[in-house]
């Protein structure tokens, strides 16, 4: 398919963002659909580099990403590097002008340095269709969201705005829309008579890998829970949407993230926070968190984090969603997992246990397994238990690559609306607050366990 935007803008075009991520997604996108190959790309950054410099770039991410000669030519024979101070309105405009008109402007750029690039561009006349987007995090909480929103609403329309949260690309979290809608079997049951817990767990085993700079301002509640996991769960707990197109699906999980709130109403009650120490995560040596170079320990930033929401509505009113996510891990785990509520009845001569059918949902590679309770093969009135379990692969993109699809395309379905990026805030900034109070202790885990050990 061929694109509506023709010129990708990359603005932060020689920091680590741009390299490790963004580009080999873009080649990724560019392999897959060949009738993108006729973008631009700009890279445009504060490096005085020249355009062989620039190319090396794109050559070595594109390489890193396994794309093929063609696509990687046709790139290479458009692409250009500019020298920028993407904070200044004068040289914006210029960047901007030099491209063929409508541009995406991708900010890779740290928080405040978008905040301010944003700030340049009301002094200059974007062109009709403009596209901008930016990364996470989106504000720091809910009050810096409401004015990022207010000047980006002063220079783009709403829909030309992608809030990039790359969870909303993994073919895992975009399956729960078929699965959901396109079965007769869930959707019944997909509510409080029926569902007992629902748990969304994002356990890493990375630790840090040198991102002190962010991640220790940050935290795994801002990190991971703030941002995507929250996308997940509106997912998960959303009503039906009528189509899944950017109106209709953005609503839906806009509502369901009204309706959430912390477990009791209580931000203190409702979280747990934890930090790493010294361990081994597969036999790598993890150095204690509060040593790692940049880190200030003082600032007792958590590297596990969980929070309990409810979602104050008819169809979920008593079900705990939790949300986890740590780093440095024992175990990777990376899934939903449903919970259902026992059988209403297992008739008498039926032995052993029932347990709880559950619905698992891993985030890449993709799989689905549900767990049942049968009867065994041996004495057929012993109940057993079975998994069904598909191998779903890695989706056909990786989601960086999808998300940029839906830049390119100018279509915003997969990108984050800016009432919901305030409505995350919402949820997480009271629980941000009792921490940064000291209402809730910092515990710790060795690295490379499954967290602290009173938790389970
Ligand atoms: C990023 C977080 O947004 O998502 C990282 O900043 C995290 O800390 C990452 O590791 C997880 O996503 P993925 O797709 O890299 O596994």
């Amino acid at each position: 398919m061929s694109s509506p935007i023709q010129t990708f803008l990359l603005l932060g075009a020689s920091g680590d963002l741009a390299g490790r991520l963004l580009l080999p997604a873009l080649g990724d996108l560019l392999e897959a659909e060949p009738g993108r190959r006729d973008l631009v790309l700009v890279g445009a950054g504060a490096e005085d580099w020249d355009d062989a410099t620039w190319q090396d770039r794109v050559r070595s991410s594109f390489t890193a990403a396994k794309v093929s000669p063609a696509t990687l030519d046709a790139v290479l024979a458009t692409t250009r590097y500019q020298q920028t101070d993407v904070t200044d309105a004068a040289a914006l405009s210029a960047l901007i002008a030099s491209c063929a008109a409508p541009p995406a402007l991708y900010f890779a750029l740290p928080p405040a340095v978008t905040v301010r690039a944003c700030t340049a561009l009301l002094d200059v006349d974007l062109p009709e269709g403009t596209v901008l987007v930016l990364e996470k995090p989106f504000g720091t909480d809910q009050a810096s969201a409401a004015d990022l929103n207010g000047l980006l609403t002063r220079l783009v329309p709403e829909a030309q705005v992608h809030r990039v949260d790359h969870f909303l690309g993994r073919s895992t979290v975009l399956n729960l829309l078929g699965l959901r809608f396109a079965n007769r079997l869930f959707e019944p049951v997909w509510n409080n008579l029926h569902v007992e817990r629902v748990d969304i767990v994002f356990d890493e085993q990375l630790a840090l890998e040198n991102r002190a700079r962010y991640y220790d301002s940050a935290g795994a509640l801002m990190d991971m829970i703030q941002s995507h996991l929250l996308q997940v769960l509106a997912l998960v707990a959303m009503e039906p949407p009528a189509a899944v197109n950017e109106t209709d699906l953005r609503d839906a999980e806009a509502q369901v993230l009204r309706a959430c709130r912390v477990r009791g109403g209580d931000p203190a009650a409702a979280g747990r926070r934890a930090r790493y120490t010294a361990g081994h995560v597969d036999e790598r040596d993890i150095p204690d968190y509060a040593a790692e170079p940049g880190v200030d320990a003082s600032r007792g930033t958590e590297t596990l984090a969980e929070l309990v929401v409810e979602v104050d509505n008819s169809r979920w009113a008593g079900v705990p969603f939790r949300l986890r996510s740590g780093k440095a891990l024992g175990v990777k785990r990376k899934e939903v997992l449903i919970t259902f509520k026992p059988a209403t009845h297992v008739p008498v001569g039926l032995r052993g246990d029932a347990l709880p059918d559950r619905l698992r949902l891993v985030m890449g590679p993709d799989r689905i397994t549900l767990g049942l309770t049968v009867n065994g093969p041996d004495d057929p009135m012993e109940l057993d238990h079975v998994e069904l379990d598909v191998d779903l692969g890695a989706g056909r993109l990786p989601p960086y690559g999808e998300v940029l699809a839906g830049v390119l395309d100018g279509d915003p379905l997969l990108s984050v609306r800016g009432d919901t990026a305030e409505q995350c805030w919402r949820i997480v900034d009271p629980v941000l607050a009792a921490w940064r109070a000291g209402d809730v202790p910092l515990d710790t885990y060795p690295a490379g366990s499954d967290g602290p050990a009173d938790w389970a």
